[in-house]
């Protein structure tokens, strides 16, 4: 979700602040998308209310969870091999412990997980996080749990997460769960489920509670947040069905972003990810509007083709995309954008990739996440498509995609030379201890001397010089408009 997935992030261990009278120890790893991160620290609270405490010691775990992704096979098989790693130290160090699976790979393999890798005690899915309590006890009864059931009203929208390994400026918070897109390449309409939206006033209270404790900055998270709708619970593909009062009462993203920019006007709000068959313009002007609310939109687009665009179920063109990008740099002129692209989709040809060339030249992306095709067993695209692009074709485009990006991503950056930014500070610079880290508006990591500033503050950086995608600058003042 930053997107969404951080190959930083991956693997992370969670621990949070400890409660004295808990005498259990979980060891809690996460893997994927922001929302997967997101979860653990709903799995976390949780747990916490059962006697466990985070441990960042595998060894010593009474429980260990890991938070699983399916999106593309590589995922999965850095999982296989944690879940090898477990079974060592089960088996070696400590018999005693249980290892339960949770997140997207629990959903697509269900008792599979039981039954083929031995090691598992505990298979919990997406939606089923409030059933842990009931499954612990049937897990330490000596009985496997499993519960994979998709919700259609789970948002865990009364559950305030703990925030774990927190740098205390920066947090998630959920918006919607699930997608109904049904892009053909996808799994995530089958391990999440149906989309659904969060109440607006509970949302809006997790901001409250994080402004309480100082945080600066908030990510709006939803598989396609674009697509946010409340009306009084349910699935967004029944809102055809709400009665007139509801639907009157109803509330989009464009509403909902707009709500949080004047509720809190000195937390920074961004949001992920944008669709673009569902993002509406109302929101680009919300971005434009509000001061607080970043100039960064990270727009998937998957391919230049929209013969391609077509087989992968996209509901736009790329002439519409083109459209859409046109509309954002003429209402956000500094707009960051950023994409997500997959190399060798099925019948994908030489064409067909200039294409996705051609249209990176064009929107000037200013960064990318770039995957090659990975078909996933049980989406359309897997039953009505054979994988035809050879792999070392799939490799060579996606190259291709990643070389011209990085040309793209060096003259975009370039672009902060000599302007001064808006940076909220983050935290310390990996490279130096006398600087400090945070971000603009746009999305762009800024670095600077630290001088008497601190952690939490937004801070004008004059900028004047960048290497790769890191910009170098000095401070020349707080920011009036957000400290
Ligand atoms: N809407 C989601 C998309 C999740 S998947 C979001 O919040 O970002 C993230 C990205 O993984 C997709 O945009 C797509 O580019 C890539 N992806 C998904 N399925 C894939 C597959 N089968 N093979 C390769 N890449 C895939
Ligand atoms: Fe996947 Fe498409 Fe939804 S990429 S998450 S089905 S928008």
């Amino acid at each position: 979700m930053e997107k969404v997935i951080d190959e930083n992030k991956q693997g992370e261990t969670l621990v949070l602040e400890q409660k004295n009278t808990n005498t259990k120890k979980l060891f809690i790893e996460s893997y994927g998308c922001a929302m997967n991160f997101s979860d653990s620290e709903i799995v976390a609270s949780i747990l916490n209310e059962q006697g466990y405490n985070t441990t960042q010691v595998l060894e010593e775990a009474d429980l260990v969870l890991v938070n699983t992704c399916s999106i593309r096979d590589k995922a999965e098989q850095t999982i296989r091999k944690r879940l090898e790693k477990y079974n060592a130290v089960k088996r070696d160090v400590n018999p005693k412990m249980k290892v339960g699976v949770l997140g997207c790979m629990a959903e697509r393999l269900k008792e599979q997980f039981l039954e083929q890798e031995k090691i598992v005690d505990l298979v919990v899915g997406p939606d089923a996080y409030k059933d842990l309590p009931n499954l612990l006890s049937e897990v330490e009864d000596g009985r496997d749990a499993i519960n994979v059931i998709l919700s259609k009203e789970e948002t865990y929208g009364d559950i305030s997460p703990v925030r774990l390994n927190s740098n205390g400026v920066t947090a998630f918070v959920s918006i919607t769960r699930g997608c109904d897109n049904m892009c053909t390449f996808c799994v995530v309409p089958f391990t999440r489920g149906r989309e659904r939206s969060r109440e607006p006033q509970s949302i809006l209270q997790e901001i409250q509670d994080l402004w309480d404790r100082g945080f600066k900055e908030v990510c709006l998270l939803g598989q396609n947040v674009d697509s946010y709708l409340w009306y009084g619970g349910g699935l967004k593909k029944d809102f055809d069905k709400a009665s007139e009062m509801q639907k009157a009462t109803s509330v989009e993203f464009a509403q909902l972003l707009e709500m949080c920019a004047i509720q809190f006007p000195k937390m920074r709000f961004r949001f992920s990810t944008s669709n673009p068959q569902d993002m509406h313009e109302e929101v680009l002007h919300v971005i434009a509007k509000y001061h607080n609310v970043c100039n960064y939109i990270h727009l998937p687009v998957q391919s230049g083709s929209t013969r391609i665009l077509k087989e992968m179920n996209r509901q736009h063109t790329r002439e519409e995309y083109m459209a859409l990008v046109d509309k954002i740099k003429t209402i956000i002129p500094d707009c960051t954008i950023s994409q997500d692209l997959i190399a060798g989709f099925p019948t994908e040809t030489e064409e067909d990739h200039k294409e996705t060339l051609s249209l990176m030249e064009y929107v000037q992306y200013d960064f990318g996440y770039m995957f090659s095709y990975s078909e996933r067993p049980g989406t359309l695209a897997a039953r009505k498509m054979e994988d035809d692009v050879p792999e070392e074709v799939k490799k060579r485009r996606l190259q291709e995609i990643v070389d011209l990006q990085q040309k793209i991503s060096e003259t975009r950056t370039k672009r902060f030379v000599g302007q001064i930014v808006e940076v909220l500070i983050e935290k310390e610079s990996k490279k130096s201890k006398d600087e400090w880290s945070g971000k603009n508006s746009e999305n762009v990591v800024t670095v600077f001397p630290k001088e008497n500033f601190k952690v939490g503050e937004f801070v004008l950086v004059k900028i004047k010089d960048c290497t790769g995608a890191t910009l170098k600058g000095e401070a020349v003042g707080y920011s009036e408009l957000m400290n």
